[in-house]
């Protein structure tokens, strides 16, 4: 059930789960004979903003004293906070476990869980859950756009990403790592409800990810694949795993954390700036980085900065194994 609209791609994705995970070089320039609606692997095709970039508006956004003239809103995002989030998608029947079994078992159940991480394919892995673009207050808007929604049910997402722009290995990223679960606000439905979900109610408040900002032909969808591949690149320059393991901090039934090691081990990792740390039943399950952005929303600057939301955790915080 969880995966409802998911089972049709299993034969997809293992026939291409070979494919290395790096994101491969990006060369500019060389998508003259690139047939239309196939952006294969070219870079983004966004309007270019140097200009409005080495003028008076050289800002990030939230950071302008003037509006931005409505000719260049494709190089200034109006709503200029832009955080990419993360699952951590623990397992909750540990929550009763850590509080209730007694020593030997709890040591018995960890040892099999450490033994067996390796084997877990997102157990050591932040998941993705999106990129959101608030208000410089913290505040937020959705489903901004409905006319550029896109439905699976009558689009398929699938086909779109795979067919009409020739993006397997993204594809393959999102399946593998932008995963449905119990946090994300989409009622029992499977990755590609999240997929659609996401892109519908953020994806479409961005006013530098209009079809209007691309260069050449523009093919439907176009901005929806290029959200997603932003989405992906992002999350893979924030390997929260692996941010907090460098201290020492990695999932357990044995102990709580103190919430302010986490957060001073994700702070270290993102240029000294506060990330949020998001708990359920006091164990954490979200992180979310915050970010000012120079330009596009595709080919722009990202600079961190503190979070706007104070975390949801306890002093003390479970972090438990997947
Ligand atoms: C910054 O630019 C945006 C977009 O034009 C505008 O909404 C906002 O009011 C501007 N901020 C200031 C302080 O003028
Ligand atoms: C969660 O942990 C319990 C207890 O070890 C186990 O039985 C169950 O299979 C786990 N669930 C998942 C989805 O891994
Ligand atoms: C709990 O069990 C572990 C391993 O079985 C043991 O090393 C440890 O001393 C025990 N702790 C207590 C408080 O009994
Ligand atoms: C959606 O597209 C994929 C990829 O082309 C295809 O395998 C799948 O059968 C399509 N799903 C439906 C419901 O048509
Ligand atoms: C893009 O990918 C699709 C699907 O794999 C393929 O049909 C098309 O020829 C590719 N286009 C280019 C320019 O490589
Ligand atoms: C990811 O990190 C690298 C290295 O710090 C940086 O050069 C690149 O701009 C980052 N990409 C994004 C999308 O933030």
């Amino acid at each position: 059930m969880l995966f409802k609209s998911f089972a049709p791609f299993v034969a997809l994705l293992s026939a291409v789960s070979a494919a290395p995970l790096q994101l491969t070089c990006q060369v500019a320039g060389d998508s003259d004979d690139t047939p239309v609606g196939a952006a294969n692997n070219t870079e983004y095709s966004v309007v270019d903003c140097s200009t409005f970039l080495t003028g008076a508006f050289d800002t990030f956004s939230c950071h302008n004293t003037t509006a931005i003239p409505e000719t260049d809103s494709c190089c200034f995002e109006n709503w200029g906070v832009l955080m990419q989030t993360q699952f951590w998608d623990y397992n909750s029947s540990y929550l009763s476990i850590v509080t209730s079994a007694d020593n030997d078992t709890l040591h018995q159940l960890e040892a099999e869980i450490q033994a067996n991480v390796a084997n877990n394919p997102t157990g050591q892995v932040f998941t993705i859950h999106g990129l959101w673009n608030d208000l410089c207050d913290g505040s937020y808007n959705q489903y901004c756009n409905p006319s550029l929604e896109i439905n699976d049910d009558k689009d398929n997402i699938t086909h779109v990403i795979v067919d009409v722009f020739g993006e397997t290995e993204l594809f393959n990223k999102m399946a593998k790592y932008w995963l449905n679960n119990e946090k994300s606000n989409v009622n029992n439905a499977g990755s590609i409800d999240l997929w659609e979900h996401e892109y519908n109610k953020h994806g479409t408040c961005m006013n530098t990810l209009l079809p209007k900002c691309f260069t050449g032909k523009y093919t439907k969808f176009e901005n929806t694949v290029s959200f997603y591949k932003k989405v992906v690149e992002l999350w893979e320059n924030y390997s929260t795993y692996q941010f907090l393991q460098q201290f020492g901090i990695t999932p357990t039934l044995l102990k709580q954390y103190k919430l302010s090691d986490v957060q001073t081990a994700l702070a270290q990792a993102n240029n000294g700036k506060q990330v949020y740390v998001g708990c359920l039943k006091g164990a954490i399950d979200e992180i979310w980085y915050y970010n000012n952005l120079k330009g596009n929303v595709l080919t722009g600057e990202y600079q961190a900065i503190d979070s706007l939301t104070p975390s949801t955790c306890g002093e003390y915080v479970w972090y438990l194994p997947k």
